[in-house]
C-alpha cells in the first residue's frame, strides 16, 4: 500500500480560506487572518476588528473567529482530505490540518453546498411553523460541536423577546454605541459592515427587535407575530467555548440553509449581562430566529489579499 502522503497544494488551501471568509461575523467584521502553511492553516483573531462597545469582552469576536473555523474544515472535508482542528488560545485560534486523502461524506457535501447560500435574512418570514424534525436537525447540529441549541416554547418565546427589546435599548444609550455602529453601516460598508440593502425593515408590530443598522428605516412592515426563536448555549464560557459555539453556530446556520429555512441572530440579548443570565441556566451565546423567507443578498466580503498572512 502506497502510504506516501501529498499535501492539498497551497492553491487548495486558499480556495479554503475563501470559503471561510464566507462565514458570518458580528456587523460583519470579518475579524479573522489566515497564514496558509501545507499541510495546515492557521486561523488567527484580528484584535483591530473587534467591536468593544456591543462585545467589551471579544465573545461575539471569537464566536465569528469560530464560524470561520468551521467552514474552513467543511472546505478542506470537501476538497477531500481527512481534517484535524486544534482549537489554540487567541489571537492564533486554530490550526485546521489537512491529514490523508478522504472520500468527504453526504453530510459534509450539503452543507459545503450550503456555504454560499447562506445568509443573515432580516426580512419577515412566513407564518408557517418550522417543523420538528427540522428543529431536531438544527439541535443535532449543535450537539455535534460541543454546544446545546433550545428552542423555546411560546411563553419563553416571548419573555426572550422581550428582553431583547429591552436590551436593544440599554445598548443604544451607552457611549460611543452610535460611533460603532456607523463605523460598520450604510457608506462605511464596502468590504465590511452590513450596506443598506441587508439591514431589512423595521417591524411594524414591534416584535422583532432588528438592530437599528439604519438610522431611519422607512417603512415598518409586519414581521411574523410568533417567530421560532433558538438559543445556543455551552456548558463553560472561556475563550475556547466561544470559538466552539461559533463552530456550532456556523454547523446549525449551515443545517437551516439546507433545509430550506432563513436565519437571523439576534444578538442584542446575549450583549447585556443581566439579561444574558435570564436566557438559560446555561451560557448563552446566542439567540437565533429561523423561518421561512424570502431569499436574501450576499453580503460584501473583503478581497482574500487582506486577510492572508
Ligand atoms: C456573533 C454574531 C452576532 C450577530 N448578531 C447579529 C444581530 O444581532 N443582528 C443581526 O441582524 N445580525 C447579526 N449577526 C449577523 C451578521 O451581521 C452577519 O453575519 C454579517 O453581516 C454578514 O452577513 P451574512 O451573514 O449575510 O454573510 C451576527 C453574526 C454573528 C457571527
Amino acid at each position: 500500500m502506497d502510504t506516501s502522503f501529498v499535501p492539498p497544494s497551497r492553491g487548495v488551501l486558499i480556495e479554503c480560506v475563501r470559503a471561510a471568509t464566507t462565514a458570518p461575523s458580528l456587523h460583519n467584521s470579518q475579524p479573522w487572518l489566515f497564514r496558509v502553511d501545507p499541510p495546515a492553516i492557521e486561523v488567527v483573531a484580528d484584535a483591530a476588528r473587534r467591536l468593544p462597545v456591543i462585545d467589551p469582552d471579544g465573545r461575539e469576536h471569537l464566536i465569528s473567529v469560530g464560524a470561520a473555523v468551521f467552514t474552513l474544515r467543511i472546505a478542506l472535508a470537501r476538497a477531500g482530505y481527512s481534517v484535524r482542528t486544534e482549537l489554540l488560545p487567541p489571537p492564533v485560534c486554530a490550526r485546521v490540518i489537512a491529514g490523508f486523502p478522504r472520500h468527504a461524506d453526504a453530510v459534509t457535501e450539503a452543507l459545503a453546498a450550503a456555504i454560499p447560500h447562506r445568509h443573515t435574512n432580516r426580512w419577515p418570514f412566513a407564518q408557517v411553523a418550522v417543523p420538528a424534525d427540522a428543529l431536531a436537525r438544527l439541535r443535532a447540529a449543535a450537539r455535534q460541536e460541543g454546544a446545546f441549541l433550545n428552542v423555546a416554547d411560546p411563553a419563553g418565546r416571548d419573555a426572550i423577546l422581550g428582553l431583547a427589546r429591552a436590551a436593544d435599548g440599554w445598548l443604544r444609550e451607552r457611549p460611543h454605541y452610535a460611533e460603532e455602529i456607523a463605523r460598520w453601516t450604510g457608506r462605511n460598508a464596502r468590504h465590511d459592515g452590513v450596506p443598506e440593502w441587508a439591514a431589512g425593515p423595521w417591524d411594524a408590530l414591534e416584535v422583532m427587535p432588528v438592530r437599528d443598522f439604519v438610522a431611519s428605516p422607512g417603512a415598518r412592515v409586519p414581521f411574523e407575530p410568533h417567530p421560532t426563536v433558538l438559543v445556543l448555549s455551552t456548558q463553560e464560557d472561556t475563550p475556547l467555548d466561544w470559538l466552539r459555539a461559533g463552530q456550532a453556530l456556523q454547523r446549525v446556520l449551515l443545517t437551516a440553509t439546507l433545509l430550506g429555512l432563513a436565519a437571523t441572530p439576534i444578538s442584542q440579548p446575549v450583549e447585556v449581562p443581566s439579561v444574558r443570565v435570564q436566557l438559560t441556566r446555561r451560557k448563552a451565546q446566542m439567540v437565533i430566529r429561523v423561518g421561512y423567507g424570502r431569499v436574501a443578498g450576499r453580503s460584501p466580503r473583503r478581497p482574500l489579499s487582506e486577510v492572508l498572512i
